[in-house]
């Protein structure tokens, strides 16, 4: 079999950038080694800055957003009983984000791919994409015990941090950069009604916590545990505990509570990849690079690659040039660096690190400070928030 493009992995990356492929006439197959139930099973992020609501239109996939998305025009910060609201809105000039769902998200383009009769294979075993440092790429998988190949002219590695694609670049030819932080969050999403209209950031002596909403009667909050905590440790009733001392009095006493309908622990790490593109194979998501949710960016920094690498692809097919292709890298890579800063600053401003002792958490205090008074810090972190351009 031959296509024009391999996509390895079948998240928002590899869906979004398969359906702008098809959209331009680039024919590609989409190889994904889960199941769609098990895809959709994933509760992942729920913010999208106004340039990926903008993508998903262009991907025609925006309508049931537009009914069931909840735009933000603001999010708070609390510490202690403080609470800071960041104008978004007011303070980039109208820009704004859009909570919606990143399985919402990945349900929609799966539809758009039903609904198109989209060459997507689930559950693809032992995928494997070879000979892309010359002219004729491939991929072989196996389906129901057969083995297939796909031969092609560009393999397209979606397929997240723990995929195939970045683990069969030779050693030599990549390198990476990684910070492990000691902690990680603890979710729960309960269908009860959200603590506030806007999410609540919290820096509490406890921990970090999060107070967000898929809906105005599904809620998803967050806790800071250490590190490896066993998410069985922690009850339902111990977790609404500890969001109402972390997310403080106002909110404590206003919160619902309910029984999790899921409950999971993730760790936090920064990591990128550089290069992210290897001869005829290119890295997109979070197969090239991972950052800690404070900043909301992971989702986001996905589709902004997508953007650069469906442009290049399709400027390739239609004018016949490489050079989106050879510039696929460096571009993505000076956005995804400034994501990784922001994600990694507003995680040092809001947990607690106890073991960096004292000072730094002085320094904290005078970073929130500064930004809880100075117009121009607030500027910054809403440009942030809301979405560098692309
Ligand atoms: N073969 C085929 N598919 C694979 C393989 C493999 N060897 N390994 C992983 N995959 C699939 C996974 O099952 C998953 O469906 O690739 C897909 C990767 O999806 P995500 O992990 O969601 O990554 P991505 O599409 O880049 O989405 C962006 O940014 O911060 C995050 O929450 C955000 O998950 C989101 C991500
Ligand atoms: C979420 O709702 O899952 C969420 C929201 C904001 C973040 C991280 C996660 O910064």
């Amino acid at each position: 079999m031959r296509t024009q493009v391999v996509i390895i992995g079948a998240g928002p990356s590899g869906l979004l950038l398969s359906q702008l492929l098809h959209l331009s006439g680039v024919d590609c197959v989409v190889l994904e080694r889960r199941s769609p139930d098990y895809v959709l099973s994933r509760i992942r992020a729920g913010v999208l800055e106004q340039g990926m609501v903008e993508m998903l239109k262009r991907a025609g996939v925006a309508d049931r957003m537009h009914k069931e998305g909840l735009p933000h025009d603001g999010f708070a910060i609390s510490v202690g009983e403080t609470r800071l609201r960041i104008d978004l809105k007011g303070l980039t000039g109208g820009k704004r984000v859009m909570v919606y769902g990143q399985t919402e998200v990945t349900k929609d383009l799966m539809d758009a791919h039903v609904a198109r009769d989209a060459q997507v294979v689930y559950e693809a075993e032992n995928v494997t994409p070879l000979d892309f440092d010359g002219d004729s790429p491939r991929v072989t998988y196996e389906k129901d015990g057969v083995t297939h190949e796909i031969a092609c002219d560009f393999i397209c590695g979606c397929d997240g941090f723990h995929g195939v694609s970045r683990a069969a670049v030779p050693e030599g030819a990549i390198t990476e950069y990684e910070k492990v932080y000691p902690f990680g969050w603890l979710g729960i999403l309960s269908y009860v009604k959200p603590v506030d209209h806007e999410l609540i950031y919290a820096n509490h002596a406890n921990g970090f916590a999060l107070a967000s909403m898929r809906s105005h009667t599904l809620s998803r909050y967050y806790i800071q545990v250490p590190a490896g905590t066993d998410v069985n440790k922690w009850t339902d009733d111990a977790i609404w505990d500890e969001l109402k001392i972390r997310l403080g009095e106002e909110a404590a006493a206003k919160i619902e509570t309910g029984p999790s309908i899921e409950k999971s622990v993730a760790p936090l790490r920064s990591f990128v990849a550089e290069p992210l593109r290897f001869g005829r194979m290119m890295l997109a998501g979070d197969a090239g690079h991972i950052v800690p949710p404070t900043g909301a960016k992971g989702l986001n920094l996905a589709a902004s690659d997508i953007h650069y690498l469906s442009t290049a692809l399709i400027e390739y097919y239609g004018e016949k040039s490489s050079a989106g292709i050879d510039n696929y890298s460096q571009h993505a890579l000076a956005r995804i660096w400034k994501a990784e800063r922001f994600s990694w600053w507003m995680t040092t401003l809001l947990h607690q690190f106890p073991e960096l002792g004292a000072f730094n958490a002085r320094m904290q205090q005078a970073e929130m400070d500064y930004l809880a008074s100075s117009h121009a810090a607030q500027v910054s972190l809403a440009e942030n928030y809301v979405g560098l351009p692309f």
